[in-house]
């Protein structure tokens, strides 16, 4: 490229303006691998898949402890909290449905994963009407409770009866097997 007038290089300009560009973006994923390692790190810390996916539980309803401490005068409060429990129910329900349910279907407990799934609908549309509403609205909170209710109760089946009866059926290399699968999926998505 000719010089310019000012006798600067416009090529070399450029050139080191995309060069920053692609080292910032460099700089930004490399930031973002180790956020994600860290999240997904609490969870392998947890151990093995049903150890991993019940802290995450635990963690779940202390953003609902939170949010149910709130008030309608706490909006930004409810719109942050939502937003962090929105992230945490995605990663949570994303190592479910593409590792753990299509490992209950394969070992003969297809209706349970099935019903499993049709629950994480409803904790979109939850997650959705609370979302399309203010959060000064009188029934936000009754919303939210209706919500804890139904969501604990899936974490019951899962923590008490369907995990427990996959683990069994899984034994101690399938075990193992779907916890680093459930990890490298949670990876993605933290
Ligand atoms: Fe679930
Ligand atoms: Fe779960």
């Amino acid at each position: 490229m000719a010089a310019q007038s000012d006798g600067s290089n416009g090529f070399s300009t450029q050139g080191a303006a995309v060069a920053a560009a692609i080292g910032g973006l460099a700089i930004g994923l490399m930031a973002n691998l180790g956020r994600k390692a860290v999240i997904q790190g609490m969870t392998a810390a947890a151990g093995e898949w049903d150890q991993a996916l019940a802290a995450e539980h635990e963690a779940t309803l202390m953003i609902f402890d939170k949010l149910q401490a709130t008030t309608e005068t706490n909006v930004a409060k409810r719109k942050l909290l939502l937003m962090q429990l929105k992230h945490a129910l995605a990663k949570h329900a994303h190592q479910e449905e593409n590792v753990v349910y299509p490992a209950m279907r394969a070992n003969g407990l297809t209706d349970e994963a099935d019903e499993l799934n049709k629950d994480h609908g409803y904790v979109k549309q939850f997650l959705f009407d609370l979302t399309e509403m203010e959060p000064s609205d009188t029934l936000w909170a009754p919303k939210l409770s209706e919500f804890r209710a139904q969501i604990e109760q899936h974490m019951r089946e899962e923590e008490d009866e369907l995990f427990p009866s996959l683990r069994e059926k899984l034994g101690d290399v399938g075990n193992h097997h779907i916890t680093v699968a459930m990890n490298k999926e949670g990876f993605k998505i933290a």
